[in-house]
């Protein structure tokens, strides 16, 4: 039977073969699935796996756990799993169990996950470091931390317990934070989908629409295209766009009003995060106007700074530059734009950062500071770059025509070794470009 994972069992194998290196001869790494979350009473959330546990194994089910032992006789992956249950597989669905777990993921050896604590004293023994991330799985916390104290009572009698616990993060997340080829081919598919989604969102939209029905047209499009929300959908018309994590989606759209989208697909775990403005008119007004061609200005330079060697720190900082002259110009802060940006008053209507790391979560993992510095990119990263202006309704000494105004402008860009690759393309984001598409 042909694995049901996303991506060849030799490209989990080899990031697995990576970690292992890290983890060394001396250490173990243990990495708990998801499990499901109760929506209401007896229904569940949609299961989502765990990015990290997906990442190394491409299993798709709940309860489960990752050992990975280097220099063991059988093999350095252990996989716990549920058990074959036909009663619950009639109700709940397939289980692969601990034969399907060596089938079809590739585990050198596979146990019901009610074996786990009996069979963690003998992975763990005679290891020194343990990596595990202690706090974050309060199921297992308890159980890994008996076993530990099991160990350590033998110990006293000659086997060696372990005596380091180690974050996993630092190794696995720095690992993931550069995506492979394949990784890459299933990340652009999730931003193609998603920009095609908001092309038709442009086309559905007209003035007496509902954000909700909006949003609708955009999870269509990502559904009919086997995937799902990576995040809540910000759908937010007029004032509604000036609340950064609007997710209420509920209000009616105006003709003059303009529509902020912030939403993206997850293809087989990698999402997209897109975020369009656009007028539920066809066109933007001349305040609106103004408003974004100081927004796309800061993006497009933005952009240029995903260059490898570069600081990751730059779009930000060229992002903020450009945007704190643009709000001089408007008349929405008075001053040297330098003075401005020190004093940080530019944060009254731009208070995020510029992007973050994108992947199989869509805030992704890897840290920004190495040795407390901005990183320098490296090529294979992907970044959203996303910079914004919000001006809240009634803000005291701003011209009116700017009031509720907020216009973000996101895009999924891959550091490409001969410079910026924008995945997300396929939606226009000039004046022009978007009126166009508006015209149908
Ligand atoms: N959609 C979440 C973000 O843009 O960071
Ligand atoms: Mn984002
Ligand atoms: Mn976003």
């Amino acid at each position: 039977m042909p694995a049901p994972t996303s991506l060849e069992l030799a490209e989990y194998a080899a990031r697995r073969a990576r970690l292992i290196e890290a983890i060394g001869e001396d250490g173990v790494a243990i990495i708990p699935s998801a499990h499901e979350v109760i929506r209401n009473r007896d229904s569940h959330y949609r299961f989502r796996q765990d990015s990290d546990f997906l990442y190394l194994s491409g299993f798709h089910e709940p309860d489960s756990l990752i050992v990975l032992a280097p220099g063991r006789k059988e093999g350095p992956f252990s996989l716990f799993v549920r058990p074959r249950d036909a009663a619950r597989e009639i109700w709940d669905g397939r289980r692969a169990g601990p034969e399907g777990a060596v089938s079809q993921y590739g585990a050198d050896q596979a146990f019901v996950i009610g074996e786990f604590e009996g069979q963690l004293a003998k992975l763990l023994s005679g290891r020194s470091r343990v990596f595990y991330t202690f706090g974050e799985h309060p199921e297992w916390d308890p159980k890994i931390a008996a076993c530990v104290r099991e160990i350590r009572e033998i110990s006293r009698r000659g086997a060696a317990a372990p005596t380091d616990f180690v974050a996993l993060e630092t190794t696995l997340h720095e690992q993931r934070l550069i995506k492979s080829e394949a990784e890459l081919s299933l990340l652009r598919k999730a931003c193609d989908v998603s920009a095609a989604a908001h092309v038709r969102a442009m086309q559905a939209t007209k003035p007496g629409s509902w954000e909700w029905q909006v949003a609708a047209e955009i999870h269509h499009e990502f559904e009919r295209n086997g995937m799902e929300c990576g995040y809540g959908s910000i759908v937010g018309g007029g004032d509604n766009a000036c609340i950064l994590h609007y997710k209420e989606n509920e209000s009616q759209l105006r003709n003059g009003d303009l529509l902020l989208i912030d939403a993206g697909g997850e293809y087989r775990g990698y999402t997209a995060d897109i975020t369009r403005t656009f007028p539920v008119g066809g066109s933007y007004s001349g305040a609106q106007k103004d408003v974004y061609e100081v927004v796309l200005a800061a993006q497009l330079a933005a952009i240029a700074e995903l260059q490898p060697g570069n600081s990751s720190a730059r779009p930000h900082e060229v992002a903020t530059r450009v945007l704190t002259e643009g709000m001089v110009a408007l008349g929405l802060l008075k001053g040297d734009p330098e003075e401005l940006i020190k004093t940080e008053k530019h944060k009254q209507f731009y208070m995020h950062g510029t992007g973050h790391w994108l992947g199989l979560d869509v805030h992704d993992v890897g840290r920004y500071k190495l040795d407390g510095k901005p990183r320098p990119f490296v090529a294979g990263m992907v970044m959203t770059v996303e910079p914004g202006l919000y001006i809240a309704p009634g803000t005291p000494g701003v011209d009116p025509r700017f009031h509720g105004i907020g216009i973000r402008i996101e895009d999924d860009v891959l550091v490409g070794a001969d410079g910026p690759d924008v995945l997300t393309h396929g939606v226009p984001k000039t004046v022009a470009g978007v009126e166009a598409v508006m015209r149908g």
